[in-house]
């Protein structure tokens, strides 16, 4: 079955980018002149994806707005003879159909995704948390797909290779490499100790579920930081059913952290010819 939902989590409170979260959602902080969340519904929508699902709180109302079309500034632009402005906002409320599901309590991850159960419906779907940026011409989020369709409809996890010291910040998985990239899951873990890691093959937030995931995630108790973790579902489904990872290709900025946001702004605007230049300058009067 062709996968057309991703269901992307959105609730959160951004409390590493306090203050300026304590009033914008961090998803709509932007590198450069877009918010964030934009460049991760732009990965799924070049995968395929055509209804995404926003598991959204109070206060996150913007999110489902900037994907809408505003009528008023197009007009607006249009009559001001900013055609390709005006077209360009357009464009944002065109290209994929959205939906929204409040999480009224904040217990984690996995009950996050749990709150998307009656709009994913019986058929799989894809899930992109936003706190990372995969780039590639070929989508990250697509390089799950094919996987999941090569293996009959398994679910699929996305996997990066992190130093060990680095496997207390992800669900890190325990597999059994099949060789280019893929693995079949034993197990998965989440945020280990280094020492307790079973591996350095770390989840960044892209996973393609069957359906079948929301049984898991009916069955798992509060686990690490006394939250329902997603990955203690996908080691569930693991016991049971074939789960695949697949290390994936690409370049990726961690926008979770201070650290990874500059980075990326800094790649974006280097790929600017003018910003390009403006930045420099600036790196060398400040540096
Ligand atoms: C979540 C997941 C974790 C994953 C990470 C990727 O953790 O629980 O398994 O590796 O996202 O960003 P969070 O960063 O939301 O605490």
């Amino acid at each position: 079955m062709k996968i057309k939902k991703a269901v992307i989590p959105v609730a959160g409170k951004g409390t590493r980018f306090l203050p300026v979260t304590k009033e914008i959602p961090k998803e709509m902080i932007p590198i450069l002149n877009k918010p964030m969340i934009s460049l991760v519904v732009e990965e799924a929508i070049a995968s395929g994806i055509t209804e995404i699902i926003f598991v959204t709180a109070r206060g996150k109302e913007s999110i489902a707005d900037y994907f809408d079309r505003n009528q008023a500034l197009e007009t607006f632009l249009e009559l001001a003879d900013k055609k390709s402005q005006a077209s360009q906002i357009r464009e944002i409320g065109e290209k994929v159909e959205i939906f929204t599901v409040r999480q009224k309590e904040q217990l984690g991850l996995g009950h996050a995704i749990k709150c998307a159960e009656s709009l994913v419906g019986d058929e799989p779907f894809v899930v992109l948390l936003g706190d990372d940026l995969m780039e590639n011409s070929y989508p990250a989020t697509k390089q799950l797909i094919d996987v999941h369709e090569e293996k009959k409809g398994s679910a699929v996890i996305g996997l990066i290779q992190v130093p060990q010291e680095e496997t207390s910040k992800y669900g890190i998985i325990d597999g059994v490499d099949l060789g280019d990239d893929l693995y079949e899951l034993k197990s998965m873990v989440e945020k280990p100790n280094p020492a307790d890691a079973p591996s350095d093959l770390a989840v960044p937030g892209r996973y393609v579920f069957t359906p079948e995931i929301f049984k898991y995630l009916e069955k798992i108790e509060k686990g690490k930081g006394g939250e329902y973790q997603l990955t203690d579902a996908i080691k569930l489904m693991a016991e049971e059913k074939k789960v695949f990872g697949k290390k994936m290709e690409g370049q990726r900025f961690d926008t979770g952290s201070m650290e990874g946001y500059i980075e990326a702004t800094v790649a974006f605007s280097m790929r600017d010819k003018s910003l390009k230049e403006a930045l420099l300058n600036a790196v060398e009067k400040y540096k």
